[in-house]
């Protein structure tokens, strides 16, 4: 399997993995034919890149962070639970309502237990979250994949059970309020205008109003909300906290909540690779991230994931097939054109190995 630009995809091409519809339905199933209609249909969506299965890449696996089965019920989970939530902040508080969210709570405490085992289970580095998808409904899809990263960095953190289980709950409602803000807004393609920009703004203090009156809802829980976009220089909103104001669940979710924003695309930007994204990190490290929460968070993530075509610094191109677990910049790859951009008989070489260390990575991206 490899990762390729869906403006080089043809009809005929086998799909490496699902594409999902609207309401995370499978529209096409791994291993079936590309056809005609659906890569426009992807464009529309600015999904970028896809992943096919033929014959140079065939054994290259692709090991999911978390099973599919899993994700989709997290994502029902997710969805419902955000829904329920919602019709109860705009009524009157009651009994039954009290019932109602402590049941939603509860469903979402339940699945990510299952995420957090399946992560303990899986010692690979988190592979790229972006599943391919025909789904304008960005934020469930990103509450879930903002809950896995910032579980495994709550993980890399040392931090005991409890921590992790409340860092959990707190990035899968950390964009709770955005349910409050008009869909058009969120996806709008151009940039938003200063009054727009404040309307979207206001999803902190909307998420963490609802859930500072949930009894379930520990209080640092409620706080992920409102502060998962301060900074560490006081530039953040929507109170300007600085430092160590600002709560350390909260500064563990600003940091997967920005990889996974930028890893995906957007109706108004295209996706970046991982290693650009951690790239994005450490150009805000000290200023809008935590140090020392972005330099925990690369041991997390597959900065080369495989299925990556990469170009190497003597011009030879090749996919990676294994990542390396001591040296995440040196993984393993398949060989498929030489230094004159010729095809070859595919090869595989080890960039950790000691005759390949003047070797190095110079560009990396979906098939070129
Ligand atoms: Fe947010």
């Amino acid at each position: 399997m490899r990762l390729v630009k869906i403006d080089q995809c043809r009809p005929g091409m086998r799909l490496g993995k699902p594409i999902y519809n609207d309401k995370g339905k499978i529209l096409l199933a791994k291993g079936a034919e590309l056809i005609d209609r659906i890569i426009p249909k992807l464009q529309k969506y600015n999904v970028t890149t896809i992943y096919i299965e033929d014959e140079v890449s065939e054994g290259i696996e692709i090991v999911e962070s978390i099973p599919e089965a899993l994700r989709m019920e997290a994502l029902n989970t997710i969805t419902e639970g955000f829904q329920t939530l919602m019709d109860l902040s705009h009524s009157n508080t009651n009994l039954q309502g009290m019932m109602k969210s402590g049941r939603a709570i509860r469903s979402f405490q339940k699945v990510f237990k299952d995420i957090l085992s399946s992560l303990t289970d899986n010692e690979n580095a988190l592979n790229l979250l972006a599943a391919t998808k025909v789904h304008e409904n960005y934020v469930f899809n990103h509450s879930l994949n903002v809950s896995i990263y910032a579980c495994q960095l709550a993980i890399e953190n040392g931090l005991p059970l409890k921590n992790i289980e409340e860092i959990g709950l707190g990035a899968m409602l950390h964009d709770l309020g955005k349910l409050h803000i008009p869909q058009n807004l969120l996806n709008k393609p151009g940039e938003l205008t200063k009054e727009e920009y404040a309307l979207v703004k206001q999803h902190c203090a909307k998420g963490f109003d609802i859930l500072r009156k949930i009894h379930e809802i520990p209080l640092p829980v409620a706080h992920c909300a409102l502060q998962h976009h301060e900074r560490i220089d006081g530039m953040g909103y929507p109170r300007g906290l600085k430092g160590d104001e600002i709560h350390k669940y909260a500064k563990i979710i600003s940091v997967a909540d920005v990889f996974d924003a930028v890893t995906n695309p957007r109706a108004f930007r295209p996706a970046v690779m991982p290693h650009q994204g951690l790239e994005i990190l450490y150009a805000g490290s000290g200023t809008q991230f935590d140090t020392h929460q972005v330099s925990l968070f690369k041991e997390c993530i597959a900065i080369y994931p495989p299925g990556l075509t990469v170009t190497l610094n003597d011009g030879r191109t090749g996919i990676v097939t294994q990542y390396n677990y001591q040296a995440a910049g040196r993984p393993e790859i398949r060989i498929i054109k030489n230094e004159e951009n010729e095809n070859v008989t595919p090869y595989e070489i080890n960039l950790g190995a000691k005759e390949n260390l003047t070797l190095e990575i110079v560009m990396a991206d979906a098939l070129m």
